[in-house]
């Protein structure tokens, strides 16, 4: 170090190493290798891998590769404690959640190191960030533990959970995986990167050194092939997965039609969007925290730069000037701005990905500070002038490249950044507050950020749209994902269920209509009757057998007609509440003013008697009114985060909702199934029991009389099982809900990995006397938190 004097003149930093003695001295202990944590000890170390430091390149540690049989041990262990966890009062639970936090918060520094030294993040931020945030996440969901009973009437834990996890926040995405599953009662066996396996180990000691029961909480330690032993495991009840959008579609795959709940928290191309009255400093200072937190490796970075095309060479010069300012290199140094890339494999991913841009003749821009000599490094870069066609605006680079490009207006803005297959979260800088919030509802993203980026707390929900996902991590949205609905407490209404006759499968088709068409009901398509594509039509038969009408048998080209016009009713979600509410009101109204009408079709199609029938058209009547009453009422909430800060969370509609309707209850289902979805502003294309679909055609002109707008419902009748994996199949479907056969419901969760489609399927029979209530309109929305920020 040079002279006091020499150091004023040139202000220059010195070295400011965070000491990692203790840490050194606890791996050194463990030389010889680390095992699984598998029912409360660790197991003997074998078929080692080596962990490295990504930023000196040395091997720190060695840790077991996870085989099935160790899985079988684990999922065993875990499930063998569930019971008794899930017996213990919720303020026992809560004692241990907290202690869990207690003991993170007394290890703090030894876990930051830790995970300085396992992942190459600066210290700065898994000291100042990453170990708060996650004795917090214990802290909060402590509180969940005690609560979860009262505030989740009528549910119950899933029970094991497998939970797999990415490298990029090792400890900090345990901690959202762990706290909320432990607070709703369940069981754990989670795997760790095998990049950063480190401080979940560490995290396994805490908990016996917490006296956390054995069995509750198990580790194991592996790659892919670990990951993909426990996502087949029959033994576990639900997967939470962070991690690749491509993993996050395999797994999709692998558990459909197996009954496990999912949650998948994956990729993002983020927008951080910059409009000319933005303050452009603190939009600089907000894209060091987007991009080059982390070293971009951050699944809801602000990759992708939008500003406004008057105010950007202004705002590109600043951060010129801005990043060569950042100080790359030693992670344990206290000054360290930007640390190493986690390991080669993903240096090498952005290399490539930079040689593709490089080739498109983009303009690169990097800070010429040089790379230290050894370690896995990138430097911070800006791209400008990207079109929106290029591989490095569309791919997610996930290193410390930001992207730019330019826009004129707000709707142009809004347009770009929408322009993604991708929906984690978006950052939206203006002054005016009237403009930031108009984007922040327009932009598609399950996060947004006003003024500000990469804020996180537990109490806010966190997750995706589009293809980053389903399923939200944190606060009350998140232990959503870990409590399932309990039947054993569901209270069985007075009376009997309707009885009906579902003859299932088509009867023979009787060719083309031709001239008999007019008998036959048609399909239902942006607010008009149509002739189905095929201009086939099948015979709809009651019990006895005998022919009482005909049905348009619809296929692949009518589903498509039927989601584009479902597409086009776009105004219905940006109704007021008010307003659907009142065309809901309308629709009960009708429907009530022609039960006996629809009472005589439901007796002459399924055989039911008068009875039933008109009970079943009664309970679809109130039904109606209950979804009227409700769409003004499904309100959002103001999360308690962090000071200054209103966290908003918004139930926002999924957009186009496929319905696919059982044979039972042909008339109570439906209604049931479409009337919470369009409640929320979705717009729907219903495909009715093939049955029985006469009540569902008779509903258009309920629809038509009832101010329903165009689009909002279109109905296709005919072979669901094959309309059903259109519907899977088509990107333009946001979310499904399937009832029916086992068999379709295993294909229709197979089918949605295209486009991640979010499900809800049901393979056997619902009692539709009691499918009511909260649950759907829950599954009818996805949640975006907007932070919004106060005060100068
Ligand atoms: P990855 O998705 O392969 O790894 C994440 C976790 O999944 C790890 O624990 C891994 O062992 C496990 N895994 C891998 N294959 C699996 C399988 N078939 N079944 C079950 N678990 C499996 O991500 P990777 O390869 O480390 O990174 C590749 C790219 O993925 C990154 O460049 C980035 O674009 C993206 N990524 C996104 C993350 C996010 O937070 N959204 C986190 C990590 C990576």
């Amino acid at each position: 170090m040079g002279a006091i004097r020499d150091i004023l003149r040139t202000m220059d930093y010195g070295p400011s190493p965070e000491g990692a003695e203790h840490v050194r001295a606890w791996l050194d202990e463990r030389a010889a290798g680390f095992g699984h944590f598998i029912n409360g000890a660790f197991t003997k170390p074998r078929d080692l891998f080596d962990v490295f430091n990504p930023a000196t390149g040395e091997r720190i540690a060695r840790v077991t590769q996870g085989s099935t049989p160790d899985i079988d041990a684990a999922v065993a262990a875990a499930r063998k404690a569930q019971a008794k966890w899930a017996a213990l009062s919720g303020f026992e639970r809560s004692k241990h959640l907290y202690a869990l936090a207690r003991h993170v918060q007394k290890r703090e520094r030894f876990l930051s190191v830790l995970e300085t030294i396992d992942n190459g993040k600066p210290i700065r931020e898994s000291r100042d960030i990453d170990i708060p945030l996650v004795a917090r996440h214990f802290y909060h969901h402590a509180g969940w533990a005690m609560l979860i009973e009262q505030e989740f009437p009528g549910t119950k834990p899933v029970g094991v959970c497998g939970q797999i996890i990415p490298w990029n926040f090792p400890l900090l995405m345990l901690a959202w995986k762990i706290a909320p599953a432990l607070a709703a009662g369940n069981t754990v066996v989670l795997k760790p990167a095998e990049y950063t396996p480190l401080t979940a180990l560490a995290f396994a000691a805490i908990c016996n050194e917490a006296g956390l029961p054995a069995g509750v909480v198990n580790i194991v330690t592996g790659d892919g092939a670990t990951g993909a032993a426990i996502v087949a495991h029959s033994g576990v009840d639900k997967i939470a997965f962070t991690g690749s959008t491509e993993v996050g579609r395999a797994i999709r795959k692998a558990t459909a039609g197996t009954g496990k709940k999912l949650s998948l928290e994956l990729g993002g191309k983020s927008p951080f969007v910059v409009f000319e009255d933005a303050d452009l400093d603190s939009a600089v200072e907000g894209a060091v925290d987007a991009i080059w937190f982390n070293q971009g490796q951050v699944c809801c970075a602000g990759s992708r730069l939008l500003v406004a095309e008057s105010v950007a060479e202004a705002l590109y010069a600043k951060l010129r000037a801005r990043m060569a300012k950042l100080r790359l290199g030693d992670p344990l140094d206290k000054s360290t701005d930007v640390g190493a890339i986690v390991a080669p494999a993903q240096l090498e991913r952005i290399n490539g990905l930079m040689r593709e841009g490089e080739k498109e003749g983009l303009e690169f821009f990097r800070a010429d500070e040089a790379l230290p000599a050894r370690g896995c490094f990138y430097p911070p870069t800006l791209v400008t002038g990207v079109e929106p066609a290029s591989i490095l605006a569309r791919e997610e680079i996930f290193g410390p490249v930001l992207v730019a490009a330019t826009f004129r207006t707000p709707d142009e803005a809004v347009a770009l950044a929408n322009n993604t297959r991708y929906g984690l979260a978006a950052s939206v800088w203006t002054e005016n507050v009237n403009r930031a919030l108009e984007v922040a509802a327009r932009i598609k993203a399950g996060v947004v950020w006003i003024n500000s980026t990469n804020l996180f707390d537990a109490a806010s929900g966190f997750g995706g749209y589009r293809e980053s996902g389903f399923g939200r991590e944190g606060g009350r949205e998140g232990l959503n994902e870990y409590r399932v609905a309990d039947e054993a407490k569901a209270k069985p209404k007075p009376g009997r269920p309707p009885r009906l006759n579902a003859a299932p499968g088509l009867p023979p088709a009787p060719g083309p209509a031709g001239g008999d068409l007019d008998r036959t009901a048609k399909l239902f398509i942006g607010g008009k009757q149509a002739r189905p594509d095929s201009g086939y039509s099948y015979a709809v038969l009651d019990p006895a057998g005998r022919e009482i009408g005909l049905a348009g048998l619809g296929n692949r080209k009518d589903i498509r007609d039927a989601v584009e016009a479902a597409a086009k009713a776009g105004s219905w979600g940006a109704a007021t509440a008010h307003n659907r509410a009142q065309v809901l009101y309308y629709v009960a109204e009708n429907l009530s003013a022609r039960a006996d009408e629809f009472a005589r079709r439901l007796r002459v199609m399924t055989g039911a008697s008068a009875r039933a029938a008109e009970a079943e058209v009664e309970a679809a009547i109130r039904r109606a009114f209950v979804y009227a009453g409700y769409a003004d009422k499904y309100d959002g909430a103001v999360h308690a985060t962090r000071s200054r800060f209103v966290t908003l969370a918004m139930n926002e509609p999924w957009g186009v909702m496929g319905v696919v309707c059982p044979d039972e209850a042909p008339l109570l289902a439906f209604v049931s199934l479409v009337m919470p979805a369009i409640a929320m502003g979705n717009s729907v294309v219903a495909v009715p029991s093939a049955s029985h679909p006469l009540s569902a055609t008779d509903f258009y002109s309920v629809l038509e009389t009832s101010d329903v707008p165009p689009s909002v419902v279109n109905i296709v009748t005919g072979e669901a099982k094959a309309l059903v994996r259109t519907l899977a199949e088509h990107d333009g479907v946001d979310a499904l809900w399937y009832v029916g056969d086992a068999e379709s419901a295993k294909q229709v969760e197979a089918l949605s990995a295209g486009n991640l489609k979010a499900t809800w399927v049901s393979g056997s029979a619902v009692d539709w006397r009691q499918a009511e209530g909260r649950e759907f309109l829950r599954r009818a929305t996805q949640v975006k938190n907007i932070w919004t920020p106060y005060g100068e």
